[in-house]
């Protein structure tokens, strides 16, 4: 349709909102609480809200106002969150809404502006969250970084390969999860450092996750857990939930729904998920949220059967260009000049020169001519190391101007092992 303009679609018709923002105070978490389960739809029961208050930090919970009317929020969460090269403090984005009677009237952007302008002012240099809808964040400068997996692997068939891992002194310990607690946080706390992405889970988050009411269990039983060992002590744990058979059809065909799986050691993942292919009365595995380089896609003798699927995971913000790219190691020597669009955070806009080898990283202002020039959204989706530029320039999104310097920052930023948070927050 000539001159139809998509954006305008859904626009309320009704007056635009000039909310106050500011943060919330510790009284007004029941009108927060409110707008957050209108706007995603949810109720959440008294024991789930109130662990989630428990995350929540009020000085940084940021409330819009209408009049006197709480209508939108969005809160940061101090996160320590592994990126190459090491632990970082990052800020996690989560509990955005809007109320549905205020929405599509720029309550949400200014919620944006304002934490992003909060953090740039004394908080962490990247942000990061997870969200609702893909098309949402991209347009205030997140980029996607995380590609995650999901798997719907049927029992039958799922042999792995003849040279998979196997250690005779492994031993697995059917537990309940509250009774494994320590075991559970000792081999994450162990992985934590190997995968860019993860992040540490405090004790309220573990609290969540092993907080087993009814209403997380969404037609499933309640949470499982195995324990994989060795005399020494825990190597691994697989947490998830059993989907009894849905007939009473003499073929059972249960579903095991796989929450959490690591493994210190290569036999200690394999005989876990050995363990979840396996189980009695279920035909299948389906495991929702899994890495892009999931060691499972080599361990199946047929991969076909992983019958695979793909998301978005995490969404990376460069807050402050100028602290967070020299805040993460690079996997080969780099000297660019990188021209650098970024309308929301005028701070990060124009040129600068990132340097790194493995002793460091630097990255300033310059008024070189640009090598290569892009949107900073681009910056973080490469922040964690799980993206080449290459497909960024042949979509023109990525423009280079001097020749070498795509593949040469492409080369540095991406890293060897694929980056994931692994948990929703
Ligand atoms: C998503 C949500 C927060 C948007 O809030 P809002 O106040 O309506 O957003 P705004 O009016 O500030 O919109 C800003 C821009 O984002 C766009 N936008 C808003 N929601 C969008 C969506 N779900 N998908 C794609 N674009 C969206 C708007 O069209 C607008 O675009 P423009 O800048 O080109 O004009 C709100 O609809 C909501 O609470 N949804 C349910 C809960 C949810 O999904 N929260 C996000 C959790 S990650």
């Amino acid at each position: 349709m000539p001159g139809h303009n998509v954006n305008r679609v859904n626009k309320e018709p009704s007056r635009n909102v000039n909310p106050v923002i500011r943060p919330i105070k510790a009284s007004e978490w029941p009108e927060w609480r409110e707008v957050d389960q209108e706007a995603f739809a949810a109720d959440f029961s008294d024991a789930r809200a109130e662990r989630f208050r428990a995350t929540l930090e009020f000085d940084r919970s940021l409330g819009a106002f209408d009049g006197d009317r709480l209508v939108g929020c969005a809160t940061g969460l101090s996160f320590t969150m592994t990126v190459p090269g090491g632990p970082r403090p990052v800020c996690g984005v989560t509990a955005v809404a809007v109320l549905p009677s205020h929405r599509r009237r720029g309550i949400l952007s200014a919620l944006m502006r304002r934490q992003l302008a909060d953090l740039h002012e004394g908080g962490e240099a990247v942000a990061v969250l997870y969200a609702s809808e893909a098309g949402i964040y991209g347009r205030y400068g997140y980029g996607r970084a995380v590609d995650s997996m999901f798997f719907r692997i049927p029992k039958r068939g799922s042999e792995f390969v003849p040279h998979a891992p196997a250690d005779p002194s492994l031993r697995l310990r059917v537990v309940r999860p509250a009774a494994a607690r320590a075991d559970i946080e000792k081999v994450f706390d162990a992985v934590l450092a190997t995968r860019p992405g993860l992040y540490a889970r405090s004790e309220a988050r573990w609290n969540a996750v092993l907080a087993d009411e009814p209403d997380a269990h969404r037609g499933a039983s309640s949470l499982r857990c195995v324990i994989a060992e060795d005399d020494a002590g825990a190597r691994g744990y697989a947490l998830f939930r059993l989907k009894p058979s849905s007939t009473d059809h003499d073929v059972p065909d249960g579903e095991v729904r796989l929450i959490d799986l690591f493994g210190l050691d290569p036999a200690a993942y394999a005989v876990l998920w050995r363990h979840v292919l396996d189980r009695d009365l279920c035909s299948r595995v389906f495991a929702w949220n899994r890495p892009a380089d999931d060691p499972i896609m080599h361990l199946l003798a047929e991969p076909r059967l992983l019958n695979a699927g793909w998301l978005d995971e995490m969404w990376v913000r460069v807050v402050h260009l100028g602290r967070a790219l020299p805040d993460r190691a690079y996997a080969a020597p780099v000297d660019v000049v990188i021209e650098v669009e970024d309308p929301v955070c005028p701070w990060n806009a124009g040129r600068w020169r990132l340097s790194a080898d493995a002793t460091g990283a630097t990255c300033a202002r310059t008024n070189d001519p640009a090598d290569l020039e892009l949107p900073v959204s681009v910056l973080g989706a490469a922040y964690l190391g799980g993206r080449t530029l290459g497909a960024y320039e042949a979509a023109g999104i990525v423009r280079e101007r001097r020749h070498g310097a795509m593949r040469a920052l492409s080369a540095a930023m991406s890293w060897e092992t694929k980056p994931w948070g692994g948990l929703i927050f």
